[in-house]
């Protein structure tokens, strides 16, 4: 790559030109639900009138719960109706995964990357987090899964508002192997975890969140108290690209790190493998029936 043609666009830029492009669509929708994840006092009504305040929404749910993936017996015609039969945990799942998947459409794949491939990763390393928090933790797992889903946000703002210098970078991996967070640092000045922070700071996500998103490739600089978290990310991530659901071609971290990160949540291999392969078959059945992408 030619390291003197830098792009012009410094952080701050980019997320300036976040919010007047069509990423910013998502905002609302996304925040909601966010925030219904972080208040205990959610209730049903909440949820149904955010699903009202964005009406081509409720099509897409109804169709996603009258899909083969949730096997219900009756057809599901309002939301009232995919409430009872799905429940409120999966219906705000389902709502945050719509929402987002939006941003991951079109594009063209180049060099190892499609947009499809980052999608996929990131449901992945969604449903590997949640799944660790619910049978290892006891917990629910919705900012695991939320986190999981949104960690490499600043890579598709990168490809949707940076797309010809990302592009450039993604096919310069091939030759010259390196993270993609360094490639990132040195062409851009900044790498997509800061660009996905930035970016959850400005939309008032919830600060565990925030750190999530913004130091899933390096635990250490989150703040303590979401420290564990951010490493189950971290963790989701490199177990989910080991298992062939990456979307770019790039050496992963030092083994060592991935493990000492398991020591420090308790984890044990026998059931972070278990888990692992639940998730694989939950991919597979995801894939096969169709609901990969809106
Ligand atoms: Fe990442
Ligand atoms: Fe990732």
């Amino acid at each position: 790559m030619d390291a003197t043609k830098k792009p012009d666009v410094s952080l701050a830029g980019l997320l300036d030109l976040v919010e007047i492009s069509s990423i910013a669509s998502i905002k609302g929708t996304v925040g909601g639900i966010l925030s219904l994840i972080s208040d205990p006092a959610a209730s049903s009504f909440d949820l149904i009138r955010l699903i009202e305040l964005d009406p081509p929404l409720t099509a897409k749910i109804l169709r996603v719960a009258n899909s083969s993936y949730y096997a219900i017996a009756q057809t599901i015609s309002d939301i009232h109706q995919a409430l009872i039969w799905i429940g409120f945990d999966t219906l705000r799942e389902i709502i945050l995964t719509q929402k987002m998947s939006e941003l991951y459409r079109g594009g063209i794949p180049v060099s190892g990357y499609s947009r499809l491939q980052l999608w996929r990763h990131s449901l992945a390393v969604a449903l590997l987090a949640k799944t660790i928090y619910r049978r290892e933790f006891g917990e629910k797992g919705n900012n695991a899964y939320a986190a999981g889903l949104m960690h490499d946000i600043g890579v598709i703002v990168e490809d949707q508002l940076l797309h010809q210098d990302f592009i450039r970078l993604v096919q310069s991996l091939e030759e010259t192997p390196q993270s993609l967070s360094d490639g990132e640092a040195s062409l851009f000045g900044y790498d997509h975890g800061l660009v996905g922070k930035g970016l959850a700071e400005n939309w008032n996500f919830p600060a565990e969140l925030i750190d999530g998103i913004g130091f899933h490739h390096n635990p250490e600089g989150a703040r303590e108290e979401h420290r564990l978290f951010v490493k189950a990310i971290f963790i989701s991530d490199y177990l989910m690209f080991e298992q062939g659901y990456g979307y770019v071609a790039m050496p992963l971290p030092d083994r060592e790190i991935l493990q000492q990160y398991v020591r420090d949540l308790g984890l044990q291999w026998y059931a972070l493998r278990a888990i692992v392969e639940l998730v694989r078959e939950e991919l597979e059945k995801i894939e096969r029936k169709g609901y990969l992408i809106a």
